[in-house]
């Protein structure tokens, strides 16, 4: 995954790429560059390291202009180097190209250009991209009027592998090609000018009308508007949407980091996902978007549900929550694996694939394969313009509002009551009375307030975070609903403090991982006043005759907790299908002050993007 931001239009190019690159940085963050077409030629500037590096170096060499791209890289082929970093040029150096994905045929291609004679600086594949889409131009007659067009066509039409991309040349000074296979791009439509993004976020402080390209749409823009094409002859023009989208909420606002304010803001993005979704006469849920009719929805006998990272933990939680309440059977499965797996599923089986980029490629696999055999998908997503998005049959959208976060929080309290939300409906169409409906919808209401006062436990639980400053490891156990926290607990220790920190089931403690207990190594155990306490209290009891630390999130009230535990952090009493919800709360503001304290980069940890685009 990477961004990229282009303009053509009539102002200073420079300060509108990097401000739309500074929205993106989320989305790759190792290098970035600048390359900017002026009446001189082109001129570019490109640098290892996070985008103030970029600015740093503009400083010391603005570039002039009112057309040039701009690219934020998430390096795939070849190290995060300077020389590296897009845009990459052509042999001529005439050309210039951002891109984002994978050119898979990539190296026979440059070995067909350097039996032509061509040679490489770089280790990437984009510059193979470059090179070959120069190549076609410069074999085009000068006097060719589509001639960038013409050549990045040509060219696309040799590779195999993903991309979103978008291409000028000094040559033909007053245009830009952008083309779309697999990795976003959407135009943004503005009075005098044109841009080209991976995300609206980079546009919107400029426009509102935008449109998304489609896989193989290639658009070229000049001073009088755009103009469509494709590589399949899709005749099909793009469908142009206003987006209500606000700058403000990719903006700090007082949090010192993103995490912390999308760990507060779910308070919110909860109601978020539960208004209108409610019908309190009937008490059940009412979700429109699925696209069902009650009975198409009465013969869902079997529910897979799959996702990456986060997602995938959700769907953990929902596997148990729907079992729970609607009794219909529910497997999870990574999409990775789902979607290479020749699973045998049935006419009546429905398909949930979950993702808050609505980007995530393994994802956009699992609901292809299913889509190809013939089943119902529908998506959980936070990104309503997302590939996802338009490629399900029906689903839930979260409105969770921008995550930017790397580490993902608000998404997975969204996604779980969602997944609430479809156990009411299901539930209430089997065997879930009226009155248990109403406890349901009562549980969800009072959900805002109960997360309110976990956040007032923040100070407290960077007191225990200062207390384990010094762990090498950290174990994460949880049962039932409780496992699939336990796993995103040691995912966001792991992903935003890069200390080894593992999830498993409770009981699996004593089949091997107790021999990694000892005085330094903390357990969380999630433990909340449910069936299953006395077991996890006699796990927690076998961890400290171990001499293990435990911290516990335990119920509010309990006082025999404090036999088991060295530090509690307290979630409000709650229906057992809520508690996830809340228990998981205390593990994100954990992870998220260890990782300050640690002096770590919060919300752009080493080594990761926010949405993985690329296999
Ligand atoms: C979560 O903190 C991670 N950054 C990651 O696991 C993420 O949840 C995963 O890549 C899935 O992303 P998606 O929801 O956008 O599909
Ligand atoms: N494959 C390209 C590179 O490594 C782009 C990667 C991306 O999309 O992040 O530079």
């Amino acid at each position: 995954m990477c961004g990229i931001v282009a303009y053509l239009g009539d102002k200073e190019a420079e300060p509108l790429l990097l401000e739309g690159l500074r929205r993106l940085e989320y989305r790759g963050y190792d290098s970035s560059g600048i390359a900017v077409l002026n009446g001189g030629g082109l001129e570019l500037v490109k640098k290892v390291g996070r985008i103030q590096q970029l600015e740093r170096a503009l400083a010391s060499h603005p570039l002039h202009g009112s057309l040039g791209i701009s690219h934020t890289r998430w390096a795939t082929h070849g190290k995060a180097t300077d020389i590296n970093a897009h845009p990459h040029t052509d042999a001529s150096g005439k050309l210039a190209i951002v891109h984002n994905g994978v050119i898979e045929n990539y190296g026979v291609l440059k070995k067909k250009l350097a039996e032509k004679g061509y040679s490489f600086r770089t280790e990437t594949d984009t510059e193979v991209l470059a090179v070959l889409i120069g190549f076609h131009f410069d074999t085009l007659d000068t006097e060719t009027e589509n001639r960038l067009e013409m050549a990045v066509m040509e060219a696309l039409r040799e590779i195999t592998g993903t991309y979103g991309l978008v291409a000028i040349h000094q040559d033909q000074p007053g245009i830009m090609v952008g083309a779309r296979r697999g990795s976003p791009l959407v135009l943004g439509i503005g009075p005098h000018e044109h841009f080209l993004a991976s995300d609206v976020s980079a546009v919107a402080a400029h426009t509102q009308t935008v449109a998304h390209l489609r896989d193989f749409d290639v658009v070229t823009i000049d001073r009088n508007g755009y103009r469509l094409k494709s590589l399949t002859h899709n005749k099909a023009g793009l469908e142009i949407s206003r987006i209500d989208y606000q700058a403000a909420d990719t903006e700090l606002g007082d949090f010192p980091h993103f995490m912390l304010k999308e760990i507060f803001e779910q308070t919110i993005s909860i109601q978020n996902a539960v208004r209108g979704r409610l019908n309190i006469e009937e008490s059940t849920a009412q979700l429109g978007g699925l696209n069902l009719t009650p009975q198409e929805i009465r013969e869902i006998d079997r529910i897979v549900i799959t996702g990456c990272g986060t997602a995938m933990h959700s769907g953990m939680v929902g596997e148990y929550i729907i079992e729970s309440l609607a009794h219909v059977p529910v497997e999870v499965e990574w999409a990775s694996e789902f979607r290479l797996r020749n699973s045998p599923l049935d006419r009546r089986t429905l398909v949930i694939a979950v993702s808050q980029s609505g980007e995530t490629e393994d994802t956009l696999g699992a609901l292809r394969e299913a889509r190809r055999k013939g089943h119902r998908v529908l998506g959980i997503c936070n990104n309503v313009a997302s590939t996802l998005a338009r490629e399900t049959d029906g689903g839930v959208y979260m409105y969770a509002g921008p995550e930017v976060s790397v580490a993902a929080t608000k998404s997975f309290t969204s996604q779980a009551v969602i997944f609430l939300l479809l156990a009411l409906l299901l539930g209430r169409m089997r065997f879930l009375s009226g009155t248990q409906g109403k406890e349901i919808i009562q549980a969800i209401e009072a959900l805002p307030d109960q997360i309110t006062q976990i956040l007032k436990q923040s100070a407290h639980i960077r007191s225990i975070a200062e207390k384990y400053r010094k762990a090498d490891s950290m174990l994460f156990f949880g049962r039932q609903m409780q496992y699939g926290i336990a796993l995103e607990g040691a995912l966001k220790m792991k992903e935003i403090t890069y200390i080894h920190a593992e999830g498993h089931p409770t009981a699996e403690l004593k089949h091997g991982i107790i021999a990694l207990v000892d005085e330094d190594t903390p357990s969380v155990f999630l433990c909340p006043r449910d069936g299953a306490y006395d077991k996890n209290s006699n796990n927690m009891q076998q961890v400290r005759a171990r001499k293990g630390p435990v911290i516990a999130v335990a119920t509010e009230g309990d006082e025999e907790i404090h036999q088991h535990a060295d530090d509690i952090i307290c979630i409000p009493a709650a229906p057992e299908y809520v508690t996830p919800i809340l228990s998981v709360i205390p593990l994100q503001l954990f992870a998220y002050h260890m990782a300050v304290i640690l002096g770590r980069d919060v919300d752009k940890p080493r080594n990761l993007a926010k949405s993985v685009t690329v296999p």
